[in-house]
């Protein structure tokens, strides 16, 4: 990979030369051919599609299905298998209010665990409330991980639903997914599986981890905002109800009667996000051009060597040392995470500080947040000292109080 290169089609890389930006999980920079994919359907087009019987509509028809095809073969899924959403959240909450208000009862039992984004777990702990059904957590190794082995103390009988992060996004770990995919449906269960931090910055083929459903965010992998793909094997689709009813997803409408359009569409409710659809195709292609294997490899560099470079400095604990993707969580003793955050922020090193939308996690590290750092492709080593610098100068200046 040549990073100088890639920087350079990064308009705000480009702007603010001096910036960290470390913040990649909550958020990817955007790339200019995504931002031209976007402006190229506003300026050009800028009308709806599958509704017009004009040339502009027919052609931004076409755009957006594309993208929904370009997707597809992202993932390795099939055409119909790929729903638009808002976002990851949306996805997930999706699976669980449309699979899980119809196929659970009471005295089934969700497995998930402490290592989970709200957008994981909430959803299913709003369904078992609504279902009788409960939720039950892996218990996590010494290290904050979930091993086969304490996935296996859970899984039973009665198990119907696994929902689990592939990539924690606060410890960064790459949970062992294929082969809890495997004993999950041994005893016939569905996998939900929340891509967000994963999907970006992995080569992810869902025929090959046999996932029910994957759910991620378009704006983590250089994507605009606003838009995220919910996965789905078709013949769980197929047996869902939509949650959402209106414009577009109708197919027959009587006073007392109603049908929907086939899978995908009958999740798609009113003016789909278009302009979102063909930014995330862009960037999907942008980041396949790069190679996902280079980009895991070279993450997971970036953050090998800013822990051995934290690991320096007195006072500095890091919860995540052996993460294997891009990201690490650290606190600075006696030093609230938004208070490191703000010095690291006047060296221009931007990361997130907090609780990182998984209070299950820190709760169970034993702190009210963590300090993170997140890294994508167009780090470099130069992020890597500045962020290591601006930690030092973080212990220095609490130090002195
Ligand atoms: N879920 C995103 C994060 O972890 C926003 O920062």
């Amino acid at each position: 990979m040549n990073i100088d290169k890639l920087r350079n089609d990064f308009p705000v890389l480009r702007d603010n030369p001096k910036l960290a930006y470390l913040d990649n999980a909550a958020m990817a920079l955007k790339p200019d051919c995504v931002i031209q994919a976007v402006d190229n359907y506003y300026s050009k087009l800028g009308v709806n599609v599958h509704r017009g019987v004009y040339k502009l509509s027919y052609e931004a028809t076409d755009l957006y299905e594309e993208a929904r095809d370009i997707i597809a073969k992202f993932i390795n899924a099939s055409f119909e298998e790929v729903v638009f959403t808002r976002g990851a959240s949306s996805s997930l909450n999706l699976v669980a209010l449309s699979y899980g208000l119809s196929f659970l009862k009471e005295g089934d039992e969700i497995i998930t665990s402490e290592l989970e984004h709200h957008s994981s777990h909430m959803p299913w702990m709003n369904v078992a409330k609504l279902t009788g059904a409960k939720v039950v957590y892996v218990p996590l190794n010494d290290e904050g991980r979930i091993t086969i082995q304490a996935f296996k103390s859970v899984l039973s009988n009665k198990t119907k639903v696994v929902a689990l992060n592939y990539v924690s996004n606060v410890m960064g770990y790459i949970t062992p997914i294929e082969e809890i995919i495997k004993l999950s449906h041994e005893v016939g269960a569905i996998v939900s599986v929340d891509g967000a931090q994963a999907v970006p910055h992995m080569k992810i083929d869902v025929k090959k981890l046999d996932c029910d459903f994957l759910s991620f965010s378009g704006h983590k992998l250089c994507g605009p905002t606003g838009i995220g793909v919910l996965y789905g094997k078709k013949e769980l689709l197929d047996k869902m109800p939509p949650i959402e009813f209106g414009g577009d997803m109708a197919d027959t409408v009587k006073k007392d009667e109603m049908t929907f359009k086939a899978t995908p569409y009958k999740f798609e409710t009113g003016t789909p996000i278009i302009a979102g659809a063909i930014g995330l195709a862009k960037a999907c292609q942008y980041l396949d051009s790069i190679g996902l294997d280079n980009i895991s490899k070279y993450e997971k560099m970036l953050k090998d060597e800013a822990v051995k470079k934290l690991k320096l400095i007195k006072g500095v604990k890091i919860y995540n040392p052996n993460a294997e993707t891009g990201i690490i969580s650290f606190n600075i003793d006696g030093v609230h995470p938004h208070d490191a955050a703000s010095v690291f922020d006047n060296e221009d090193v931007c990361i997130r500080a907090g609780h990182h939308c998984a209070q299950l996690i820190t709760s169970w590290l034993g702190t009210i947040g963590t300090v993170r750092a997140s890294f994508y492709f167009y780090n470099t080593l130069e992020d890597v000292d500045k962020l290591v610098k601006g930690v030092s100068d973080a212990v220095d200046f609490f130090n002195m109080f």
